[in-house]
């Protein structure tokens, strides 16, 4: 084979005249990444993804991994969605303890301190709660300790909203929700769907719940193993309250004696959402109540903004609209 003229070996090729396109450079990979997104022709999925590419890509020049380690993040990925089902979603979980479900659903329910805080609607809300009569025991089972539950609901003057649905689910004495334990909790146990009185009131017989660990057997636990950081909710009740006209809001009340209110696996306690949940030794008012002496009270009040109404500091074109009732998440 003849030898290539030296001067095409030993001299660099000039650049070639480029029609736009930057090439791809450490100092400039953001940019020049963000650039071939700006074709996009949905303004809101342009901003997203060049967003998500500048803050990537600082992350990535932040920590600097190296490729073995680029290589577990992936596999930790795949992981994450390999463990997803009909009944378990990993990648809920992930956002769930990174905080980030808290911060979309903070972002996303602002109140200005205007009405009840929302918090998240959790993974348990699986099937429709069924119809309850005001009173009833929503305890199935007779396990646990009794506690009386009741409530207001009003507008955001006070005025008391009759005919509120109210909607709630709860775990048992040991920490699980009736459709983690099939078989062995009745089927609606601990679960409920009540309407408010002419004066917005609603009570309901149920017993204390339990703090519970989130499922820690896959990717997630893991991570959370890593890190030191425990699985574990503290003990709460679920609330979907709703009436017309108004806007629903999906939240929980904390037992304030309960373990882990400081470090909620999920970010999800909020001060305005804590209440303590007394012991009543009073005969009388146990069989008043259907419930044996001593019992428990929890009194839960909620407020809701009207439709229309946009609290003091939502940015007013994004809200979006709380998930009612019997819709998986
Ligand atoms: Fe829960």
């Amino acid at each position: 084979m003849p030898d290539a003229p030296s001067d095409t070996v030993l001299s660099a090729s000039p650049a070639p005249v480029r029609a736009g396109g930057e090439l791809f450079t450490e100092e400039r990979s953001a940019d020049v990444v963000a650039a071939s997104l700006a074709g996009t022709p949905d303004p809101r999925l342009r901003q997203v993804l060049t967003s998500l590419v500048h803050h990537l890509h600082a992350f990535v020049k932040d920590v600097e991994p190296t490729e073995a380690e680029w290589g577990v993040a992936i596999d930790f990925l795949t992981r994450t969605g390999q463990m997803c089902s009909d009944v378990r979603q990993e990648f809920i979980l992930l956002s769930d303890v990174l905080g980030v479900s808290m911060l979309v659903e903070t972002i996303n329910h602002r109140t200005g301190g205007t009405s009840t805080e929302s918090t998240v609607l959790g993974p348990f809300h699986m099937v429709e709660s069924p119809e309850r009569e005001l009173g009833d025991d929503i305890n199935l089972d007779g396990k646990g300790t009794p506690c009386l539950v009741s409530g207001h609901v009003t507008g955001p003057e006070g005025e008391p909203l009759a005919g509120a649905v109210v909607d709630v689910w709860q775990t048992n004495e040991d920490g699980f929700y009736d459709v983690q334990q099939p078989g062995i909790q009745p089927q609606g146990n601990l679960r409920g769907l009540f309407t408010t009185d002419g004066e917005g009131r609603f009570w309901f017989r149920s017993v204390v719940p339990r703090y519970y660990p989130i499922p820690d057997d896959g990717p997630v636990g893991q991570l959370l193993a890593a890190t030191g950081r425990h699985p574990n909710r503290p003990a709460h009740l679920h609330f979907i309250v709703a009436a017309p006209g108004y806007r629903p809001v999906t939240t929980h009340v904390f037992v304030a004696d309960s373990p882990y209110l400081d470090s909620d696996a999920v970010f999800g306690v909020k001060d305005s959402l804590v209440r303590d949940v007394p012991e009543v030794d009073d005969p009388a008012r146990a069989a008043e109540a259907g419930l044996p002496n001593p019992f428990r009270t929890l009194t839960f009040d909620l407020s809701l903004l009207r439709e229309e109404q946009t609290p003091p500091t939502a940015r007013p074109v994004d809200v979006q609209p709380t998930v009612v009732k019997g819709v998986p998440s």
